[in-house]
């Protein structure tokens, strides 16, 4: 039996990062609401993952399993799907940004050939969506099906983003923006491979809803009142979902993040260097997370090992919402 090990990797630098001129495209709804964080953002490295010559347990193996990632063009979901290629299932990668979703999709089976020369060579595929979107949903989820012809197995929903307004302040247009994306985005895609699920019978299927420990904590300073809302929102659909569609066999779980050091959140940091200090000040393991700190987890909950787990958060934010 192959295993993978993966290693924490650096946090990519962001000194080339090209200027934030068409900010706001990343996450549109409406074009003429821009949202804050560039387009382009530095890309996020693969991670370092060794070859597969470990024993492990059979049922988290994904082989011949196609996963669907939300939001696989960069940042956590990016790393998801790498864990997911290097499980052995095939993976497409649904954006906003085709271009980048594209090049993704490229890198990441590149990067597993270059370790794995010798295993056969992973679908993987890049689709453009906007997952606040029906119309768009529908499209790309049909365009998947014309290139992963054995059907649809696992859904991850790690599209969304966060922005920082005082309540008192918060456009609602931008509100509404935010919920469509991070809320109706993540409902109306496990609608999608849910009714195809239960028009073929499949009788199994897991989606897997990202949301964030700001579905319970409060994380401060910066003011976020509809995004925390908007995760405590994902957290009760994936129970709910997991209720209404267990007699299907299928299963609905949540991954709440904790903060994660991401190229955009390096980012971040990098322009407030005091914010890191106050993050990690309040979380016990005493730094931030680590993309590859979500691979296990999301295998886990993608996987057979999981075969009896529906309805549940699981928390990876190295202990922040216990204290
Ligand atoms: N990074 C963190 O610290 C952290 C912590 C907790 C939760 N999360 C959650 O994890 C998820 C991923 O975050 P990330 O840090 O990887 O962000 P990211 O910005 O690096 O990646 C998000 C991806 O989603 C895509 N996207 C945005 N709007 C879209 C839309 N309308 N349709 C399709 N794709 C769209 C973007 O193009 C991008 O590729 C988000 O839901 C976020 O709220 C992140």
């Amino acid at each position: 039996m192959s295993a993978s090990v993966a290693k924490p990797i650096d946090p990519p630098s962001t000194s080339k990062a090209p200027p934030s001129s068409t900010a706001g495209e990343a996450a549109r709804v409406d074009p003429d609401i821009k949202h804050h964080h560039p387009t382009r953002v530095p890309e996020d490295a693969p991670a370092q993952v060794n070859s597969r010559r470990k024993r492990t347990l059979p049922t988290f193996s994904l082989e011949g399993k196609t996963c669907v990632v939300t939001g696989g063009a960069r940042g956590l979901g990016y790393i998801m799907s790498q864990a997911f290629i290097e499980s052995g299932a095939n993976v497409a990668i649904v954006d906003l940004n085709g271009e980048e979703a594209a090049v993704s999709a490229g890198n990441l089976q590149k990067t597993f050939q270059s370790s794995n020369p010798d295993a056969p060579e992973p679908i993987v595929t890049a689709h453009k969506c906007d997952v606040s979107s029906p119309d768009s949903i529908r499209a790309s989820f049909a365009d998947i099906l014309t290139k992963h012809t054995s059907g649809i197995d696992v859904l991850v929903t790690s599209a969304g983003f966060t922005e920082n307004f005082k309540a008192e302040e918060y456009p609602h247009s931008r509100i509404q923006k935010l919920w469509s994306v991070n809320v109706d985005g993540s409902y109306l895609c496990a609608v999608e491979v849910a009714k195809e699920w239960i028009k073929n019978g499949k009788g199994s299927g897991s989606i897997v809803m990202i949301g964030s420990m700001s579905a319970v904590a409060v994380n401060v300073p910066q003011p976020q009142a509809p995004y925390n809302a908007s995760k405590a929102a994902v957290r009760q659909l994936a129970a709910s979902l997991a209720v209404e569609w267990a007699p299907h066999g299928i299963r609905v779980n949540c991954i709440s993040p904790g903060y994660m050091m991401t190229a955009l959140t390096q980012k971040i940091i990098d322009e407030q260097p005091d914010l890191y200090n106050s993050w990690v000040s309040k979380i016990p393991a005493g730094r931030m997370g680590n993309p590859v700190d979500l691979m296990g987890t999301v295998v886990y909950l993608a996987s057979d090992a999981s075969a009896y787990t529906t309805g549940a958060d699981i928390r990876v934010d190295g202990g922040y919402t216990v204290i």
